[in-house]
């Protein structure tokens, strides 16, 4: 059978983009950057952005588009069956295994709010009320259990139709409506008592804030919120054909991704502050905060209903994303049907995803505090954005780098590009300065360059 390819150039821009903007940019950039003093960590995930991950994302698609293959084959056309680069797909695909299970359980956090919103049950609530549905829904393990059994069926049901008419057909639906109602939000938020203060926090660096520790997840969120580091990428370039740009399209994506979590702080910190709530508190931020500002407004149980439809969407996107990257490695490493490589690794995923849906329940592992003082949801969580992904992101850096056929990649990059002059520049960012920024991260993370932040796990 030929490939699948996207039906458009847009298809793919909107998918790709779909898989990037997720609970990353508006569930968890905006708690870390709560959680990390705000500006400055700001700053510092811009800078990895640019300098980091948007060189990557062009390395991903250049590789997937030239293979034509998700990352274990992809690899092993490129570096040769037997070459160890082919591990760097692997590592991809478990990673992939691993974002899922717990992602999913966010993302059922989402679904349970849609139904709270249809059932009424957020109106007339006070803001600390608000907030207390969270902490409940939060120690509730079979309800956590339910919804994330709901989320992996979408998912799973997505990525069963395939790439055009199901990961395609969808993103280019969901993306716009979502980037439609937060405008509608930020609009809602200027008119907030506290929206200077929440703009401060947000774009005023203050240096006295940020740690090491701070820098760290700065650098590993730009992984995470741009899908970079496992193939996610790489695979939805192995649907591409050779008319599309490759630079535009990832400038396009980095773009729109850093866009909306901008867009989303600057609803959130809006609402932190008008209300007096703090902006530190961890993963329950969007949800305790929210909320309030539908309370506030007119046709607002209408607007919750779609805001957190809207969020389960975007992390829909986000997981087909995920789960097309084991699919299709089952597909083209071990010729699978479509209906047994998603079945099956979707099913594992969704059993493996349980101890996080139990995580805050307590179920199951009680008050297990895993390897680095966390609880299962929180570990797979740190494991995945702060060591699986930079780790893959860097290994696929110094191989497109050094190592791949440096013709090949020329060739790649040029097809379809009107920005072929940055070919070199490209070329010489991901062999220098990528591999160093990121050891120089690996190194903080393992303790060999000292923490200024006694608190980080190591
Ligand atoms: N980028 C997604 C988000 O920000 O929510 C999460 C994600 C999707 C990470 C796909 C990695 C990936 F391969």
């Amino acid at each position: 059978m030929p490939r699948a390819q996207w039906a458009s150039r847009m298809g793919f821009i909107l998918a790709a983009a779909g898989s990037a903007v997720g609970l990353g940019n508006i569930w968890k950039f905006p708690y870390i950057a709560g959680e990390n003093g705000g500006g400055a960590f700001v700053l510092i995930y811009l800078v990895a952005i640019a300098l980091v991950g948007f060189p990557i994302m062009i390395a991903e698609l250049v590789i997937g588009r030239n293979a034509q293959a998700s990352p274990v084959v992809a690899f092993e056309k490129m570096a040769g069956k037997d070459s160890n680069w082919k591990a760097v797909g692997w590592l991809g695909v478990i990673t992939g295994f691993i974002i899922l299970s717990y992602y999913s359980v966010v993302a059922g956090w989402s679904l349970s709010y849609v139904l709270m919103s249809i059932c009424d049950f957020l109106e007339g609530k006070s803001p600390e009320q608000i907030s207390s549905l969270f902490d409940n829904l939060y120690v509730s393990g079979g309800v956590n259990v339910f919804w994330h059994t709901l989320f992996m069926l979408l998912a799973i049901g997505i990525v069963y139709g395939g790439v055009k008419k199901g990961i395609e057909r969808w993103s280019k639906i969901l993306m716009p409506v979502l980037f439609v109602l937060l405008v509608v939000l930020v609009v809602r938020a200027v008119f907030m008592p506290g929206f200077s203060k929440g703009v401060a926090f947000v774009f005023a660096p203050d240096m006295d804030k940020l740690t090491n520790a701070g820098i760290l997840e700065a650098v590993g969120h730009a992984f995470f919120t741009l899908s970079l580091g496992m193939g996610a990428m790489l695979t939805y370039g192995s649907y591409l054909s050779k008319k599309t740009d490759l630079v535009r399209a990832s400038a396009i994506v980095c773009s729109l991704d850093t866009l909306i979590a901008l867009m989303a702080c600057l609803i959130i910190f809006p609402v932190v502050f008008s209300f007096g709530f703090e902006p530190d508190q961890g993963p329950g931020l969007v949800f305790k905060t929210i909320p309030v500002v539908f309370s506030q407004l007119t046709g607002g149980p209408l607007l919750a209903i779609l805001f957190f439809m809207l969020l389960a969407f975007a992390a829909l996107t986000s997981a087909i994303s995920l789960l097309e990257v084991v699919t299709s490695h089952f597909i083209d490493k071990f010729g699978w049907s479509r209906k047994k490589a998603t079945l099956i690794p979707g099913g594992m995923i969704f059993l493996f995803g349980i101890p996080s849906a139990l995580a805050g329940s307590g179920a199951l592992l009680g008050d297990w505090q895993g390897i680095v003082g966390k609880n299962f949801f929180d570990t797979m969580d740190y494991l995945a954005s702060n060591w699986l992904l930079p780790m893959g992101g860097i290994l696929i850096a110094v191989y497109v780098g050094w190592f791949a056929p440096k013709k090949l990649i020329k060739a790649e990059f040029h097809e379809g590009s009107k920005f072929k002059s940055l070919f070199v520049g490209w070329l010489w960012v991901l062999r220098i300065i990528v591999p160093i920024a990121m050891v120089v991260v690996l190194l903080y993370k393992v303790g060999i360059l000292e923490f200024a932040d006694p608190n980080l796990p190591t």
